[in-house]
C-alpha cells in the first residue's frame, strides 16, 4: 500500500534525521561561511536564529513539506476565520481578535453553525477597562475610605495568573502607577507573604478566573474578601472588588458590583487570555499605554503570522525547529534562556502556554499519536541558569534544545553590566556549538603547567561534545510592544505545533482528574472525616497525615 502523503513526508523526515552525522552542528559551519546569513529572519523587531542547530537545506526542505503535508497554513486560516479549532470544546480560538481593531473583522463560528461577529464587544470591553485603569490612577476612583488605591492584587491561577504575572515583572518600573502583586498558591503561605505588605484601605483585589470556580482562586478569594471586610466592613469591601471572568452569575454571587466585571468569552483559552480583561494587572500596574503598546505588539506579529511565507514565517520556523528536534532526534526537553532579568516569569509563562497544550497523546481524530510531541520546557534567566542547570545542557547525556533571548539595549544605566550579560548569553550558545576537543583541553591544562598523568587523568571530564543545538531570538531592547511580539510569536508557535502534531493544542483534559480526585479526598481531612477507598499508598499518607495532625 501506497503511504499517505503525510507518512511519506515524516517518513522523508526521519530519514533524513537518520543520517550518519545529521545531528552536527559544527560542521554546517565549517561547509557553509555563509550559514548564519542563510538561518536567520527577522519579523517585526524579533530575529531569529536557527545556524545553531542542525537543520541543514534538506531538513529544512523536508521539514516545510511536513508543514504542507499537516496542512499547517490552511490550520491558521481556519483558526483566523474563526472556524471551532479546538475541536474536542467545540470552541473558535480567537485571541488575536482581542488585540485587533473591529474593523478586522473577526467572528467565531457558533454551536448552531452560524457566525458572530466579535470585534465590537472586543472593543467596548477594551473601553471600559481603559475608563476605569485611568480613573483608578486620576484618583477619580477611590477606595471605601476615599483614599487613592496604590496597590492591586489579582488572585488567579494558570493563565489567570502567568501571564499578566509575567508581562508586569518585564514591564513595571519605579515609575510604574501602581504596585501589582499576585496571589495563586492555594497554600495561603503565599498569603502569608503578601499581607503584610498591603493596607486594605489603599488594595484594589482583582479575582480572576475566566470560570470563576477553580478551588484555589475561589479560596484565596474568600480569605481576602474576608480581610477587606474585616477592616472596611461588607459595603466597603464591595468597593475593593474587581471580577475577570466570563460567569458573570458567580461574579454577583460573589458579591462583585455588576460594573466592577469585565467580561470576556470562552474563546479565549486561559493560557492565551493575557489579552483579554484578564489583562486588567498589567494595565493598572504599569499603565494603560504599556498595556495598549503589548496588544499592538502582539498584532504585529499576529499580522506578520498571517501574511508570511511558511519559508519566512517566524513562527512555523519556531515550531519546525521543535518538530526537528523532538521528532528527528527524540531531544523531548526544551529550556527557556531570558538573557534579560525582566523576563524570569517568561519559563514560567512558557509552560503553561507549550506544556498544557502539547502534552497530548490523542490526535484531533481521536487516535493515538504516532510520535512524540510537546517536549518539558524549564528555564531560568540567564545568567542565573549558567549557575544551575547549565552544567547538564553542555555534558548531559542527551541534548537538550535552548532557547536563548538576547537583548541588545538594556533600560538600566549600568552598560559594564549588560555587556557582560550579552557575553556570556553569546558564550553559552557558541559553547554549547563548539565544545572542547581532547586536544584542545590536553594543549590548554599542559600550556598551564599541569603535569602529564593529571592531564590525563581530567582530560574526559574536561572534554565537552559539542554540537548541541541552540535557537537565539534577538531583540533590540524589551518595551511593551516587543514583549508583545515575542509572546504571541510562542503562542503561534503552539498553534503550528498542535497542527503539525494533529492534536488539540486548545484543550486540558489532562487537568481533570486531579481536581476530581481532591474533592473526593478534601473530607477524608476534616476532623470529622474518614479515610475512603484509595490505592495503599494514598490510604497510607493520608492516615499519617490525620495522625501527625493530632486527629
Ligand atoms: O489548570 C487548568 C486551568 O483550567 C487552566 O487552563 C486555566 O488557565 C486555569 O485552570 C485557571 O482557570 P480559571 O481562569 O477558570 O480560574
Amino acid at each position: 500500500m501506497m503511504p499517505s502523503p503525510r507518512d511519506a513526508a515524516w517518513s522523508r523526515l526521519a530519514a533524513l534525521a537518520q543520517r550518519p552525522g545529521a545531528a552536527a552542528i559544527g560542521s554546517l559551519f565549517s561547509r557553509d561561511a555563509d550559514r548564519f546569513e542563510k538561518f536567520h529572519w527577522q519579523a517585526c523587531d524579533i530575529l531569529l536564529d536557527l545556524s545553531k542547530t542542525a537543520i541543514d537545506d534538506a531538513a529544512m526542505q523536508a521539514l516545510q513539506d511536513v508543514a504542507k503535508a499537516m496542512e499547517v497554513l490552511p490550520d491558521r486560516d481556519a483558526m483566523a476565520a474563526g472556524e471551532q479549532v479546538n475541536n474536542t470544546e467545540r470552541r473558535a480560538v480567537l485571541h488575536m481578535a482581542l488585540r485587533a481593531p473591529a474593523t478586522a473583522g473577526f467572528q467565531a463560528r457558533r454551536n448552531d453553525g452560524g457566525f458572530e461577529p466579535v470585534g465590537e464587544e472586543v472593543e467596548q470591553t477594551l473601553a471600559a477597562m481603559e475608563q476605569f485603569v485611568r480613573a483608578v490612577h486620576a484618583g477619580d476612583i477611590r477606595s471605601s475610605t476615599g483614599e487613592t488605591f496604590t496597590d492591586v492584587i489579582n488572585i488567579g491561577i494558570g493563565g489567570s495568573d502567568l501571564g499578566p504575572f509575567m508581562a508586569t515583572r518585564a514591564l513595571w518600573h519605579e515609575a510604574s502607577p501602581m504596585r501589582p502583586l499576585y496571589l495563586a498558591n492555594a497554600d495561603a503561605h503565599n498569603w502569608e507573604l503578601i499581607r503584610p505588605r498591603l493596607n486594605p484601605a489603599r488594595t484594589l483585589v482583582l479575582i480572576a478566573s475566566k470560570t470563576f470556580t477553580t478551588a484555589e482562586t475561589m479560596a484565596n478569594a474568600r480569605v481576602v474578601r474576608g480581610w477587606l471586610e474585616q477592616t472596611l466592613g461588607n459595603d466597603g469591601m464591595r468597593q475593593h472588588l474587581v471580577a475577570l471572568s466570563t460567569n458573570h452569575k458567580a461574579t454577583a454571587e460573589f458579591g462583585v458590583p455588576a460594573d466592577r466585571v469585565f467580561g470576556f468569552k470562552d474563546w479565549v483559552g486561559g493560557r492565551f487570555s493575557l489579552w483579554s480583561a484578564i489583562g486588567l494587572s498589567i494595565a493598572l500596574g504599569c499603565g494603560w499605554d504599556d498595556f495598549e503598546q503589548l496588544l499592538a505588539g502582539a498584532r504585529a506579529m499576529d499580522e506578520h503570522f498571517l501574511e508570511a511565507p511558511a519559508e519566512r514565517n517566524l513562527p512555523l520556523l519556531l515550531a519546525l525547529t521543535t518538530v526537528w528536534h523532538v521528532n528527528g532526534f527524540g531531544f523531548d526537553n526544551h529550556a527557556i534562556l531570558p538573557y534579560d532579568h525582566r523576563l524570569s516569569r517568561f519559563p514560567a509563562h512558557l509552560q503553561q502556554l507549550e506544556m498544557e497544550s502539547l502534552g497530548k497523546r490523542t490526535t484531533r481524530g481521536g487516535q493515538p499519536v504516532p510520535r512524540l510531541t510537546g517536549p518539558v520546557l524549564f528555564g531560568e534567566p540567564g545568567t542565573n541558569a549558567q549557575h544551575s542547570f547549565m552544567q547538564l545542557l553542555h555534558q548531559g547525556t542527551t541534548p537538550v534544545p535552548a532557547d536563548f533571548v538576547l537583548i541588545a539595549n538594556p533600560s538600566h544605566p549600568y552598560a559594564a553590566n549588560h555587556r557582560l550579560l550579552l557575553a556570556n548569553g553569546l558564550a553559552q550558545a557558541e559553547a554549547l556549538l563548539r565544545g572542547r576537543s581532547a586536544d584542545e583541553v590536553r594543549a590548554e591544562m599542559t600550556a598551564a603547567g599541569t603535569a602529564p598523568d593529571e592531564v590525563e587523568r581530567l582530560l574526559p571530564h574536561r572534554v565537552f561534545p559539542g554540537d548541541r543545538p541552540s535557537t537565539t531570538l534577538l531583540l533590540p531592547r524589551l518595551d511593551a510592544h516587543t514583549l508583545g511580539q515575542l509572546v504571541a510569536l510562542y503562542e503561534h508557535k503552539v498553534f503550528c505545533l498542535g497542527a503539525l502534531w494533529d492534536i488539540d493544542a486548545f484543550d486540558q483534559w489532562g487537568v481533570e482528574l486531579g481536581k476530581q480526585l481532591s474533592t473526593s479526598i478534601l473530607p477524608e481531612l476534616m476532623p470529622e472525616g474518614r479515610v475512603g477507598a484509595h490505592d495503599s499508598s494514598t490510604v497510607g499518607l493520608i492516615g499519617l497525615i490525620r495522625a501527625w495532625q493530632g486527629l
